[in-house]
C-alpha cells in the first residue's frame, strides 16, 4: 500500500528521524573505542529513543540551555512551540569534566552497549528546586519524579542525537509501533480522528469506560501504555500488556483499536506530564488524547482535575491534538453500570471505586478485585502475576 499522509501534522510540522543512515553507524561503530563516553540510565536510555522516532518531535537531541530553561518557565521552546517536561541528559561533573564542546560523544545503555552518538553543544548547569517546583509543582523529594532531578547529575549535556539502531522491544516487539508506522497504520485504517490512551496501571472498568465513551465520538483508539521505567511499586508492563491483550480479544471490537507501546519514562509531574503526553501522541498521529483524574498523578501532589485544566493555558491550534477530558468514573450500584456524577444520580454510597494502592493490597492478600473494579479474566491475571511475585 502507498504511504499517505495521515490528517495530524506532528508537533513542529515534521517527524524527526534521528535513526542513524547505515553509513554513518558504520562510522560511528568504526571510531567506537576512540569516543569519550557517557553512561545512560533506563530514562535516558528511552528518551534517546523517543527522540530517535519522532515521539519527541520537534526535538533533535537533549535540550539547550534555551529550551530547557523557557519549558520549566513557560512551558514552551525557543522556537515558541508548546513543550512542558525537560528532556535533558544529565551527568556528574566528573563525567562532564573531560567533554570537549564541538565533539562526538558515545552514549552507552545500562549494560555498556554503544546505542548513539550526541553531537555536543552545550554543557550547563541547572537549578533543581527550581525545576522541581515549576514542573513537578513541589520540591519534596518523596515525588517520585522529583526524586530523579535530585539524585541525576548537576550538568545538562546537550546536543542532537543519533540512534544507531532501533532494536525490537525484547519483550512487545509485536507491539513497538514507532510514530511513522501508527500514522501509517491509521492511514490505511482510514480513520480521520483518532483518540490515544496514555496508562500506566492494569486496565479496569473505569479506564474501559472512558476509553469507550471516547470511542463512541472518533475513528479508533490508539491504546499506548507506557513500558519505559516507572516506579517499583507500579505493575509490571508485561503484566499490563497480557490484560490489554485479553481486554482486546474478549471487550473491544479488533478493527478500532490498535494497541501499541510507548517507550517512555514516567515523570508522575502530573498536569504538565498531561501536556507532554498528548504531544507525544500527536506525534503518533492521533487527533485527540483522553485526560481522566489525576492524570499522571501520584500521591496527594495534585488537585484531581489540574491536568485537565492546564490545557486551558494553551491556545487550541498551538497544542494541536484535542483533550477529551472525562471525569472519575465509578461504579454506580444504583443504574447498574459505569458512570460518572455527570451520568448517574447515585450518592457517594453507591459508588464504587477503589484506587491503584488498594487494589494491589487486595492481590496481595489473593483476593480477587471486585467484577464492578475489573473484568474477571483481568482480575484472573493480575492475581496469578502478583502472587507468583512474592
Ligand atoms: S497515568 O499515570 O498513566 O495517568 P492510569 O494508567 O491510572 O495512570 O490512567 C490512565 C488514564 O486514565 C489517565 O488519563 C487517567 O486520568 C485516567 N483514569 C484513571 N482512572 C480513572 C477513573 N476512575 N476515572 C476517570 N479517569 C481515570
Amino acid at each position: 500500500m502507498t504511504t499517505s499522509l495521515a490528517a495530524i501534522a506532528p508537533h513542529g510540522g515534521q517527524l524527526i528521524n534521528r535513526l542513524a543512515p547505515e553509513a554513518e553507524r558504520q562510522e560511528f561503530l568504526a571510531i567506537a573505542d576512540k569516543l569519550p563516553r557517557v553512561q545512560l540510565d533506563e530514562r535516558a536510555t528511552s528518551d534517546l529513543v523517543m527522540i530517535a522516532i519522532g515521539g519527541f518531535s520537534p526535538l533533535k537531541g537533549f535540550m539547550e540551555q534555551d529550551d530547557y530553561e523557557l519549558v520549566v518557565e513557560e512551558m514552551k521552546l525557543a522556537n515558541g512551540l508548546p513543550w512542558s517536561v525537560p528532556v535533558t541528559l544529565s551527568v556528574t561533573e566528573e563525567v562532564a569534566a573531560p567533554l570537549e564542546v564541538g565533539s562526538w560523544v558515545r552514549l552507552d545503555n545500562s549494560a555498556g552497549k554503544f546505542i548513539g552518538v550526541l553531537e555536543l553543544t552545550q554543557k550547563y548547569h541547572y537549578n533543581k528546586a527550581h525545576e522541581a517546583k515549576n514542573v513537578y509543582r513541589t520540591d519534596d523529594q518523596a515525588h517520585p519524579g522529583v526524586k530523579v532531578v535530585y539524585d541525576q547529575g548537576p550538568i545538562n549535556l546537550a546536543g542532537p542525537i543519533w540512534l544507531l539502531e532501533r532494536e525490537p522491544h525484547p519483550l512487545f516487539p509485536k507491539y513497538q509501533i514507532d510514530p511513522a508506522a501508527s500514522r501509517q497504520l491509521f492511514a490505511e485504517r482510514g480513520w480521520k480522528t483518532i483518540v490515544g490512551f496514555q496508562t500506566r496501571n492494569p486496565i479496569h472498568r473505569a479506564h474501559e469506560y472512558i476509553q469507550k465513551c471516547a470511542l463512541e465520538v472518533v475513528d479508533g483508539l490508539f491504546l499506548h501504555p507506557l513500558v519505559g521505567a516507572t516506579k517499583s511499586d507500579d505493575i509490571p508492563a508485561d503484566v499490563r500488556m497480557r490484560c490489554y491483550e485479553i481486554m482486546l480479544d474478549n471487550y473491544f471490537p479488533k478493527d478500532r483499536v490498535i494497541l501499541g507501546i510507548n517507550p517512555s519514562a514516567m515523570r508522575y509531574a502530573g498536569p504538565r506530564e498531561a501536556i507532554f503526553h498528548a504531544l507525544i501522541r500527536k506525534n503518533y498521529g492521533c487527533t485527540h488524547f483522553i485526560v481522566g483524574r489525576d492524570h499522571a498523578g501520584v500521591g496527594d501532589y495534585y488537585g484531581t482535575y489540574d491536568a485537565q485544566e492546564i490545557f486551558d493555558e494553551f491556545a487550541p491550534e498551538a497544542l494541536g491534538i484535542v483533550p477529551m477530558k472525562f471525569e472519575h468514573a465509578f461504579y454506580c450500584k444504583k443504574t447498574l453500570q459505569m458512570a460518572t456524577t455527570k451520568t448517574s444520580p447515585s450518592g457517594p454510597e453507591d459508588r464504587i471505586h477503589l484506587s491503584g494502592t488498594k487494589v494491589r493490597a487486595l492481590l496481595r492478600d489473593g483476593q480477587l478485585p471486585p467484577p464492578e473494579f475489573s473484568r474477571p479474566e483481568v482480575a484472573q491475571e493480575l492475581i496469578r502475576a502478583m502472587q507468583g511475585e512474592s
